[in-house]
């Protein structure tokens, strides 16, 4: 049974699902007010621009989802799609007019880039006060060292995720799946901060016994990109689950031939953890209001 596009279970008390999609609208929300406020004062609406390379069709879905949020909080977006042969000169081109554009506040390139354009190189030519991924060495390094900045979205929507449901993080023992530049690294750099002050494992696909170091968590954040990864003899009965993933899996016995699940087994591990997040409606929908509000930012430090 689906409403709203939350996970339901009927064995699984519905008190111990995080509701991301409930708190990522309610962030929406504040979020509209601020912007409305601009409006209000004679100021321009925040402009987030996207770049997609290529014909992939998850992150054709991801942006389409990004510009209808920046217009569902009165913000203004604009998505330059290039085909997938596009030479890395051209691309930096259009990055370099966009870091000149007065008119975008922030921007975005869609990963994965193909194959033959260098992401690093890339990502390296974004105008940090434009990033609203928080992707450019100098963002990541701001991070590290707890001074204002973009942080990334899914992590950060991964803290206000925690925070806006009430598990406290301080004191306790944080295990992380997944090692990524975009989530595993950089939320064990946050979560690890003053003012969350959490003791944080990083676990990758080197780490040894690593069910045994799963069990120890008290909040396990999954991001390791492997569908039904997380068992629930990996988790001690309480803990808090956070499910990064998400995959489409085949399904005849569906109506779309198709079913959504992430990294984490959701209706055995649901059964042992204190709190879970479903896929979808846990991290997905934080992740586009996080981009929502670097964007806001952005058009504020301007
Ligand atoms: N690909 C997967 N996740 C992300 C993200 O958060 N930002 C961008 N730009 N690309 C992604």
């Amino acid at each position: 049974m689906k409403s709203g596009g939350l996970k339901q279970n009927n064995m699984i008390p519905q008190d111990k699902i995080i509701d991301g999609k409930a708190i990522a609208d309610a962030m929406k929300k504040e979020i509209a007010a601020e912007v409305a406020e601009m409006l209000d004062k004679g100021m321009d609406a925040p402009h987030l621009a996207a770049i997609i390379v290529g014909e992939d069709g998850a992150s054709q879905t991801y942006v389409a989802s990004k510009e209808k949020a920046c217009h569902s909080v009165g913000m203004t977006s604009s998505v330059y799609r290039m085909p997938a042969n596009t030479s890395e000169e051209e691309l930096l081109k259009l990055i370099s007019f966009l870091n000149n554009d007065e008119e975008v506040d922030g921007y975005i390139i869609q990963l994965p880039l193909p194959k033959h354009i260098n992401e690093t190189k890339v990502i390296h030519s974004i105008n940090p006060k434009k990033d609203v991924d928080g992707f450019t060495p100098f963002n990541i390094g701001l991070m590290q060292l707890g001074e204002p900045c973009f942080l990334p979205a899914t992590p950060a929507g991964i803290v206000e995720l925690l925070k806006r449901s009430g598990v406290e993080t301080a004191g306790k023992h944080v295990v992380v799946l997944g090692r990524s530049n975009i989530v595993g690294t950089p939320i064990s750099v946050m979560l690890s901060r003053k003012g969350a002050d959490a003791t944080v494992t990083i676990c990758h696909s080197r780490t040894q016994n690593l069910p045994e170091i799963t069990r120890q968590a008290d909040i396990l954040v999954v991001a390791i990109g492997k569908p039904l990864f997380l068992k629930a003899d990996m988790v001690k009965p309480g803990a808090v689950v956070v499910d990064v993933g998400i995959h489409r899996i085949e399904d005849p016995t569906t109506e779309k031939g198709y079913r959504i699940e992430g990294d984490v087994d959701f209706d055995e591990v649901a059964k042992v953890a204190s709190k879970i997040t479903p896929v979808p409606g846990g991290v997905g929908p934080m992740t586009i209001v996080s981009l929502l509000y670097n964007t806001l930012q952005a058009k504020k430090r301007k």
